[in-house]
């Protein structure tokens, strides 16, 4: 029996996220070996701060595979690639490749995945080993800004991108995605709503100094996205927040139908 996970914030009702959990494909073997590792791990601080999520995975899942079949319809000479940052475990990451073998082939797809943390990067490398993706998915361990510079992304060369690291950097990996994917490809921020505490006044988050830093970094981070001419946006509300933001670009067909 796993262990409940203490840090686990939910704003939905009692057993809501496990309803629509039930409602979704069940996790893969090695899903379960990741969140088996996360819940062992419950009671170092660091590793419980992230709990694991099947329902949004799942709701990445669907984005994914309707990206992918955009992808193949458009008849693509490149492979669709997802750009990651903050890839903890990988259990999102597992969960973002999950149809991709079945629409697009076992070449026709790959995910560059960011994460600080060499040790998290281990487990992630181990998880995706056992799901048969290993080959498929890159993982840059380092600090995301840093690595992505060195990474030289092209302009216009990803499909998809999802962000799940600090906060504060949310702006930065907004103009890095922005830069890197295809006109009218589509962006995912998770936590926009982090804990409900970016409904705070600004000043009261300003007064709670470092320990509100991520907050106001959100707070922050959701006034840009509403008003960014780059980005048409709206925070979908699977429990803590995540932002669909669709990158508006002069020759995209959002750009030209919208005039954004
Ligand atoms: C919320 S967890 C990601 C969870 C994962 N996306 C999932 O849903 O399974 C955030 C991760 O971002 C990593 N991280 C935080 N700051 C980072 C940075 N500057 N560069 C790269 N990774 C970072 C943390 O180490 C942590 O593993």
């Amino acid at each position: 029996m796993s262990k409940r996970n203490p840090h686990k914030v939910s704003f939905f009702p009692a057993g809501l996220d496990e309803y629509l959990a039930s409602l979704c494909p069940p996790e893969t073997p090695a899903m379960q070996w990741v969140r088996e590792y996360n819940e062992e791990q419950v009671d170092d601080p660091l590793i419980a701060r992230f709990p694991i999520e099947h329902h949004q995975g799942h709701l990445l899942a669907v984005e994914m595979l309707e990206a992918a079949r955009e992808h193949k319809v458009e008849m693509a000479d490149r492979p669709f690639r997802i750009l990651e940052i903050g890839t903890y475990l990988g259990y999102s990451t597992q969960w973002l490749a999950y149809y991709l073998p079945k629409m697009l082939g076992e070449h026709g797809w790959q995910i560059d995945t960011f994460e600080m943390n060499e040790q998290f990067a281990d487990i992630a490398r181990e998880g995706f080993e056992r799901a048969g993706l290993g080959h498929k998915i890159k993982v840059h361990v380092g600090r995301a800004l840093d690595e992505l510079t060195k990474a030289k992304f092209e302009n216009d060369s990803f499909d998809a991108a999802f962000i799940d690291a600090d906060k504060s950097g949310y702006w930065g990996y907004a103009e890095e995605s922005h830069r890197v994917l295809a006109p009218d490809k589509k962006a995912y921020f998770d936590n926009v709503f982090l804990m409900l505490q970016p409904l705070r006044p600004r000043e009261e988050l300003e007064a709670l100094g470092e320990s509100g830093k991520d907050f106001l970094a959100i707070q922050v981070f959701n006034e840009m996205m509403r008003t960014s001419k780059k980005w048409l946006s709206h925070p979908l509300t699977p429990n803590d927040g995540m932002t669909k933001a669709i990158a508006i670009k002069p020759d995209g067909r959002y750009g030209r139908a919208l005039s954004l």
